[in-house]
């Protein structure tokens, strides 16, 4: 039987960079929101470095290095260790074990037809070079993430929904063939457009870090000027400042959406009330994008610069900080091993659990002998 249902998040990220406005909009304010809103009962975050693993396997330095830029943007967006257990995947063998049944459980049919990992394979050039059977099956690997945390709620980005389908696909099937055992998934995804996905500063649809067109929680005030003054798209038609501009494709303004608030035209740009004002008189003309850029700047250290301080505090003591994510890791063990012991037993290979089995199988000699 699954334990009793409890509100249980899990989610992770792949350790390959650190993190940017993108994932802070799309994924980490609401982490913190979720992880204070004493709605659940257990919320974990996992690094993946195992999943990132599937497509580095020729870097694993770049995975090692990047546990500790990420668990250090996590702390500094304000993850409470107290409230979240923050775990690194590959020090969780439960998962390995969970991923080598769930392998059983689907086709590789079913795999290819995967949109995510499709575009992910063309992305990586995977189609010609030749697809790692591990990047091919992650997925699978995914659902014993979710899985082996009883998770009831996965808050991931809109690209992560096929991966979610495929868990409760496995989910489903494993219950139907060793009965009711594994706690079935349910996907959250960020609310609005903007959360979904912040376009680079150079307006193209993802932030990259190949493309250089992020900016990163940790970026020091000179590189988010940079990044926005220098590389920031605007109107392209909008080229005097009398000129009437456009908000669409404007990633100015699309950031603007995302971040600012009403107290910050009064802080910074009080001939304003709010941003419905600020875009009227962009589109009539009369505001010039540097106006619009140096506000913005301003929005965005009103979010970067307590981070910032944050994480100055936290690489001061990252023996603290190499604690707390061992003891998250030994707890995250715990309740892993425990989904495993409760999947070997459903599955009926819990040989060495008990010796229960002795008894069993002295009857089966008995019987068979007659
Ligand atoms: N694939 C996810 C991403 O790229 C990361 C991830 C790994 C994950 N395991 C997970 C997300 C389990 C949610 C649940 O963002």
């Amino acid at each position: 039987m699954a334990t009793e249902k409890k509100n249980i998040i899990l989610t992770a990220d792949r350790p390959t960079g650190r993190l940017h406005l993108g994932h802070y909009v799309g994924s980490l304010m609401r982490r913190v929101e979720l992880q204070n809103s004493g709605r659940f009962d257990q919320i974990n975050i996992m690094i993946a470095d195992d999943q990132a693993l599937t497509d580095n396997a020729d870097n694993p330095g770049k995975i090692r290095d990047n546990i500790i830029q990420v668990m250090l943007d996590y702390l500094s967006v304000g993850i409470d260790p107290e409230k979240t257990t923050v775990c690194v995947q590959s020090a969780l063998p439960a998962l390995h074990a969970l991923t080598f049944y769930f392998l059983n459980l689907v086709t590789t049919a079913r795999l290819s037809r995967n949109p995510t990992v499709k575009a992910e394979i063309q992305m990586r050039g995977f189609a010609d070079e030749g697809l790692p059977a591990g990047f091919f099956t992650y997925p699978v690997s995914q659902t014993a993430d979710i899985t082996a945390f009883d998770a009831t709620v996965v808050p991931v980005g809109e690209d992560q929904l096929p991966m979610l389908e495929q868990a409760r696909e496995i989910v489903e099937k494993f219950n139907r063939i060793y009965g009711e055992t594994l706690v079935l998934p349910e996907a959250m995804i960020p609310e609005n457009a903007t959360q979904r996905r912040l376009p680079g500063v150079d307006g193209r649809a993802k932030m990259s870090k190949s493309l250089g067109n992020c900016i990163y929680l940790s970026d020091s005030p000179k590189t988010v000027k940079q990044q926005v003054n220098g590389k920031m798209f605007t109107d392209p038609q909008h080229l005097r400042i009398e000129d009437p501009g456009h908000i669409e494709g404007n990633v100015v303004f699309t950031y603007l959406d995302a971040f600012c608030r009403p107290e910050h035209f009064a802080a910074y740009l009080p001939e304003y009330a709010c941003l419905d004002e600020m875009k009227a008189h962009y589109r009539r003309g009369g505001l010039g994008d540097g106006t619009c850029k140096k506000f913005l700047i301003r929005v965005l250290e009103e979010y970067l610069a307590p981070l910032r301080e944050a994480r100055a505090r936290w690489e001061k003591d990252i023996d603290t900080v190499y604690d707390i994510l061992l003891a998250g890791t030994k707890v995250a063990r715990e309740r892993t091993n425990a989904t495993l012991a409760r999947v070997q037993k459903a599955m009926r290979i819990d040989y060495f659990a008990d010796r229960a089995v002795v008894r069993e199988w002295e009857s089966l000699l008995r019987q068979t002998k007659n």
